[in-house]
């Protein structure tokens, strides 16, 4: 059986497909590909079937992540069925994800970067309307708690 991962973010064009391609290259590079699934999805439908943000693709591009196959798509009330890790990037989306899930829902839903070690951060920042750093950061603090995030999944399901 498998351990299976959703990212969530508002849009699905910059912070939860960031997630996704990080924690796919990692969970990738430790062998257990065959183990965690992971996808992402955002809040909204604004931007369903688009690839990530052009600035997103080429932060990530930079380090050697290719998110140019991803397209967007909203979360459904299905994915708490599908899915056993729900991770928000920040509160609102976290809010909004807790009123679409249903009561029995026996996974875990939370903000992404309580899985980090770094404390300054505990939502991703939205980097859509800010320039270039956003992104950098963006990529910084997911790769962080992508590493906590497998520690975690490691010691309680593998
Ligand atoms: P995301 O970023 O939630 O990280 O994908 C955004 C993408 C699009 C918009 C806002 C945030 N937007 O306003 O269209």
């Amino acid at each position: 059986m498998s351990v299976k991962v959703l990212f969530v973010c508002l849009g699905n064009i910059c912070r939860s497909p960031t997630a996704e391609g990080i924690f796919q290259k990692l969970v990738h590079e430790s062998g257990l590909a065959k183990r965690i699934q992971i996808d992402s999805a955002g809040t909204t439908s604004w931007h369903q079937g688009r690839s990530p943000d052009p600035r997103t693709i080429a932060a990530a591009k930079k380090r050697d992540i290719d998110l140019s196959v991803l397209s967007a798509r909203q979360v459904k009330r299905s994915d708490f069925e599908d899915f056993d890790y729900i991770l928000a990037m920040d509160d609102s989306n976290l809010s909004d994800l807790k009123i679409l899930k249903p009561e029995d829902y026996s996974g875990y839903l939370g903000l992404f970067l309580e899985f980090g070690s770094q404390k300054k951060y505990r939502e991703v920042p939205d980097p859509y309307h800010g320039g270039s750093e956003g992104f950098e950061l963006v990529l910084d603090l997911i790769e962080d708690s992508a590493a906590g995030l497998l520690l975690s999944i490691q010691k309680n399901h593998l």
